[in-house]
């Protein structure tokens, strides 16, 4: 189907994108972006009417086959919902693990529930639906994974303990995992976005625990739109991690530099002791 539309692979039939979190937020406007360099889409997330919507409006705007598959990535049972689907797809040539949420609250005050969910959605989630979908894309010599972490992948932060460990992972395992596809034309990419305007701010829990998202100055925010754009024109360059907004890059850049520094000065001071 529409293969004379260019898609940013430049492959001649597109096939299938699963995106995860595809109910709000970037994983919504991944599936656009990609519906409308025709891919058909797998959209994952809990909420079934958010996503059912979003297939009737890309098969309206783009037409293709838009599929709705309903599961909860805190879950094995959810995460294994996925994993099926992505095994019986075998023209599945993007995957973007893009689920995630946020928690408010030093480590030792946040619900080790909410911890251990988060571990499941970015980490264990990541690592079960691309080993699912690897096998496949090598074959076929054909296939792009994007995991979306964080400029929290930069950071240690207090206050996102979690967040920025789990977001560290999914930085680290791209690249590491970039290295082993070299040859056969399996991308990875690691999104690293700052502040980006979506829903991520707006739950329930989040305004329960008093944050307020009209703190962060404008310059700092991005778009869905800006930063999906970003993520998948950076396959013309050959970049793993990839973080949206000179602005962003500039803040990472920052945060390793000091990392260095803190390390170097407690060095000095631990050989001054000996
Ligand atoms: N917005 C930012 O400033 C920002 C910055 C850096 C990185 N990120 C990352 O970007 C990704 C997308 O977030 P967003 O900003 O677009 O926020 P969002 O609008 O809140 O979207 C989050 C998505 O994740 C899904 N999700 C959450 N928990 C899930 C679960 N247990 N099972 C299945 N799906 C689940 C949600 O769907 P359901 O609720 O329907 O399940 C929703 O579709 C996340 O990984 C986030 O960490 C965001």
């Amino acid at each position: 189907m529409m293969s004379d539309i260019k898609n940013f692979m430049g492959w001649d039939t597109p096939g299938v994108a699963l995106i995860t979190g595809a109910s709000s937020g970037m994983g919504a406007e991944f599936a656009h972006q990609l519906a409308a360099q025709g891919f058909n889409t797998i959209l994952v997330a809990r909420r079934q009417e958010r996503l059912d919507d979003l297939a009737s409006s890309l098969v309206n705007d783009f037409s293709g086959n838009h599929e709705v598959l309903v599961a909860d990535l805190s879950t094995y049972a959810g995460i294994d919902t996925v994993k099926q689907r992505i095994v019986a797809t075998s023209n599945l040539n993007v995957l973007v693990n893009n689920a995630g949420f946020t928690t408010v609250g030093k480590f030792k005050d946040v619900p080790l529930q909410l911890q251990l969910d988060m571990i499941n959605v970015h980490i264990l989630a990541t690592v079960q639906l691309t080993k699912a979908a690897l096998p496949s894309m090598v074959d076929r010599k054909r296939g792009v994974i994007i995991n979306v972490a964080s400029l929290a992948a930069f950071m240690f932060q207090e206050g996102s303990v979690m967040y920025c460990a789990t977001k560290t992972f999914l930085r680290s395992f791209s690249e590491a995992l970039a290295m082993e596809l070299r040859g056969t034309k399996v991308h990875v990419q690691a999104l690293c976005p700052g502040y980006t305007r979506t829903e991520l701010f707006e739950t329930e829990y989040y305004k329960s625990m008093g944050f307020d998202a009209s703190t962060i100055v404008d310059e700092k925010w991005m778009t869905s739109m800006e930063v999906v754009k970003t993520s998948l024109d950076a396959f013309q360059s050959k970049a793993v991690t990839v973080v949206p907004g000179t602005q962003n890059e500039e803040t990472a850049k920052n945060s390793i530099k000091k990392q260095i520094n803190d390390w170097e000065r407690a060095s000095k001071k631990k050989r001054s002791l000996e």
